[in-house]
């Protein structure tokens, strides 16, 4: 094993089962301290899940710590960055991966259902990396990773509020990734999919290959002092990894004398779509390079 977590801190939200348990034993596996994030209700009887997790770190010769602040609050987000710090000095590692979904289609979706899966899936996300970015800055060092998903990247019927707060994770990801250069922190996302409790019964014929610790393999690798890339998103699943980006196509440049009218764009519009010679900005300034080009031009 070439990546390795020694004298490092992970944190994991929603660590006790599904993917985020299996990026939490593959990290503390490769020698990171690990914080196991999940709720537990202390009506029920036996140890919490994240409990659990952390039982089975510890087992294999690892360190690890259970933590049960929700993340879908400020003071939960806080905490949890705090028990990082507190019990292992630093934070190097956020996996930003509690989740959880309310479908219905967008018509009928009940006003609770867009306020809790924003809260624990957008909100949280800047409650628990806020107070961690600000320890990575301290550090010079972080790795952070989002958890999107491809029914927000791609869409998908009767999840408007979860795929909503999934794109929402990209805006913040690519702010991370251009706030942080200069402080040693990255930050990219993963589109996974895996056979948990979350989508038990959908996969269909999938579910055997969709195994969690095959999404692991990539979230522990975007985790890594190795991992250079920033502001990415990786697709992983079954054992197939690809980056989604978005691009920018080359487009209908009308020429700044012109007052291009709605007549102009529908004339256009098979080239203003062409995706040809498509490029990927890395930050806005970069999508209006080509018109600053345009205007040296005019300039001569
Ligand atoms: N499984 C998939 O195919 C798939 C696909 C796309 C995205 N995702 C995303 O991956 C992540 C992990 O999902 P999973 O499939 O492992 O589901 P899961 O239900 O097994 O795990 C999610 C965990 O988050 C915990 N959680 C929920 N609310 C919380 C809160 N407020 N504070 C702390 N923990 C909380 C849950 O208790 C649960 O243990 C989620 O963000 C999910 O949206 C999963």
């Amino acid at each position: 094993m070439s990546i390795d977590f020694s004298d490092q801190v992970a944190v994991v939200t929603g660590a006790g089962t599904g993917l985020g348990r299996s990026h939490a034993l593959e990290l503390a596996a490769r020698g990171a301290a690990v914080v196991v994030n999940d709720l537990h209700n202390p009506a029920n009887d036996g140890p919490s899940s994240a409990q659990g997790v952390v039982d089975e770190i510890v087992s294999l010769g690892g360190a690890a710590l259970a933590n049960h602040d929700s993340v879908s609050t400020p003071e939960g987000g806080a905490a949890i960055v705090e028990a990082a710090v507190g019990e292992f000095g630093r934070i190097d590692v956020v996996i930003n991966n509690a989740g959880i979904v309310r479908d219905g289609s967008f018509a009928k979706l009940p006003l609770e259902s867009i306020h809790s899966v924003l809260d624990v899936h957008l909100r949280a996300a800047f409650y628990v990396t806020q107070p961690a970015f600000v320890k990575m800055k301290e550090q010079n060092y972080g790795r952070i990773v989002f958890t999107t998903s491809g029914a927000g990247l791609f869409g998908n019927f009767g999840q408007a509020n979860y795929a909503a707060a999934k794109t929402g994770l990209i805006g913040l990801a690519n702010v991370l990734a251009i706030e942080g250069a200069r402080y040693g922190i990255c930050a990219n996302s993963i589109a996974p999919a895996a056979r948990t409790q979350m989508n038990e019964g959908l996969l269909g014929d999938l579910t055997d290959a969709l195994d969690p610790e095959l999404v692991s393999s990539m979230v522990v690798f975007l985790a890594s002092r190795e991992c250079e890339a920033t502001g990415e998103i990786y697709s992983a699943m079954g054992g197939r990894y690809a980056r989604v980006f978005t691009g920018l196509t080359t487009g209908w440049f009308a020429g700044f004398d012109n007052r291009p009218t709605a007549d102009d764009v529908l004339a256009n519009i098979d080239h203003i779509n062409a995706e040809a010679g498509y490029r990927v900005p890395t930050d806005v300034t970069t999508e209006v390079d080509e018109l600053n080009a345009y205007l040296r031009e005019a300039q001569g």
